[in-house]
């Protein structure tokens, strides 16, 4: 016995990744560590234990993979998520340096004009489907486009990393329904990472350059290239649905940011602490912790809730409220410590950017029928969102 307490709870099931936020309360007071008996595997959900392990990379280790199962020894090594220092170090340097402040700034004004361009159409329409037509269209053009990867084909990207993103988790019917088209997609994702296939002036040339200068192999440039369709996409496309849902459903918030559009970045960054849409990564011990009153042996897997520690009434004041105003740094909806989302820049640039856009131009936003949700093993979001919009 680890002496620790443990759940029979399945948060890898429809019912309970339809709302799981009643169960992450359930599951925090299990005390700072718990056993989830139906897999065999530990589990922390308080703000306190999570940001902390997120941080302790030499404790809890990614390179046994961030997903339930172990890595796949017959797939080439990862170049960022999945592995721990030193070798983790080169591949984030040229992400970090592809994505960093400053691109972001030069990325800005492009992603203005679409955002503009964006929320016209959308006013013109007036009802439209909030999921395909805005949090899916605009991360969809914006990014790929700077990525410089083609135009044709891109519906792949959801398909694709809606998969990974089930493999994480077991073997159930989430990763049943998503693996045939996910894998489809898959000589096409690789097709677009290849040299070739990139706009020259694009970030994917960026990471290329870093193997001209020798820093990295070309075979390495492939493959740092993938994360951005694999990791970029889809994160964003849920980060903005589901700050809209939050908006639409909560309309005196709306108001305070059709009052003050500069709010936008902030409300964005509630939203994703609010409803994070990357619920969970597993991390994998290297060494027996003691916590709470327990022993979690070396080499077991342990789940971290992050999207629960960003609901921790223990850190946040009335967590379960959505409010635009509220200063949500140190969530952990990016993760924490080194692998924390190397794209973060370029997810708030999206996000701040098109819900200004939204904030300045449209009086009020709201369901017109019941939203339909998504079901993942490790992303949280929407199927569809039916909306009406006014017009400021
Ligand atoms: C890492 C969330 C957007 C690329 C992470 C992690 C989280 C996360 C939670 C930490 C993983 C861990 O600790 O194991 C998000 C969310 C996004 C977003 C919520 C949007 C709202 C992006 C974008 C990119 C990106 C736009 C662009 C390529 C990555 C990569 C890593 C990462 C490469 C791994 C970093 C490393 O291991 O050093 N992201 N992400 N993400 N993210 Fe994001």
């Amino acid at each position: 016995m680890s002496g620790i307490a443990s759940s029979p709870v399945d948060p890898f099931a429809p019912d309970f990744l339809m709302d799981p936020y009643p169960a992450y309360d359930a599951l925090r007071a299990l005390g700072p560590a718990f056993e989830l008996e139906r897999y065999g595997v530990w589990a922390m959900a308080g703000y306190a234990e999570v940001e902390p392990a997120l941080k302790d990379w030499k404790t809890f280790i990614s390179g046994e993979g961030v997903g339930l199962h172990g890595m796949n020894p017959a797939l080439p090594k990862p170049l960022t998520l999945q592995i721990d220092p030193p070798d983790h170090d080169k591949g984030r340097r040229v992400l970090g340096r592809t994505l960093s402040p400053g691109v972001a700034r030069k990325l800005r004004e492009t992603f203005q004009r679409e955002a503009e361009k964006k929320v016209s159409e959308l006013i013109d329409k007036g009802t439209f489907d909030a999921v395909a037509d805005l949090a899916e269209a605009y991360p969809m053009k914006v990014f790929p486009d700077a990525i410089g990867i083609r135009p044709d084909g891109r519906e792949k990207l959801l398909a694709w990393s809606t998969f990974v993103f089930d493999s994480f988790g077991p073997e159930n019917e989430m990763l049943a329904a998503s693996r045939q088209e996910g894998l489809a997609a898959q000589s096409w994702i690789m097709e677009c990472c290849a040299r070739d296939a990139l706009r020259p002036d694009s970030l994917g040339m960026m990471i290329y350059q870093a193997a001209d200068d020798g820093e990295i192999t070309e075979h390495e440039a492939t493959h740092l290239v993938r994360p951005f369709l694999t990791a970029g996409i889809d994160t964003t496309v849920n980060g903005i649905g589901n700050t809209l849902l939050a908006l639409a459903t909560h309309a005196d918030e709306y108001r305070k940011l059709h009052h003050r559009p500069e709010l936008a970045r902030n409300a964005f960054e509630e939203g994703l602490r609010y409803d994070s849409p990357v619920q969970t990564f597993f991390r994998t011990t290297s060494r027996d912790v003691e916590i709470g009153g327990g022993v979690i042996p070396a080499h077991r897997k342990v789940l971290l809730f992050m999207a629960s520690a960003n609901r921790d009434p223990a850190r946040w004041d009335g967590p379960d409220r959505f409010e635009v105003e509220r200063v949500a740094t140190g969530h952990v909806g990016f993760g924490a410590g080194i692998h924390a989302c190397v794209g973060q820049m370029i997810a708030r640039l999206e996000g701040e950017l098109i819900f200004s856009e939204l904030a300045r131009r449209v009086k009020s936003i709201e369901l017109t029928a019941e939203p339909r949700r998504r079901l993942n093993n490790s992303l949280r979001g929407l199927e569809s969102m039916p909306v009406r919009v006014r017009a400021a």
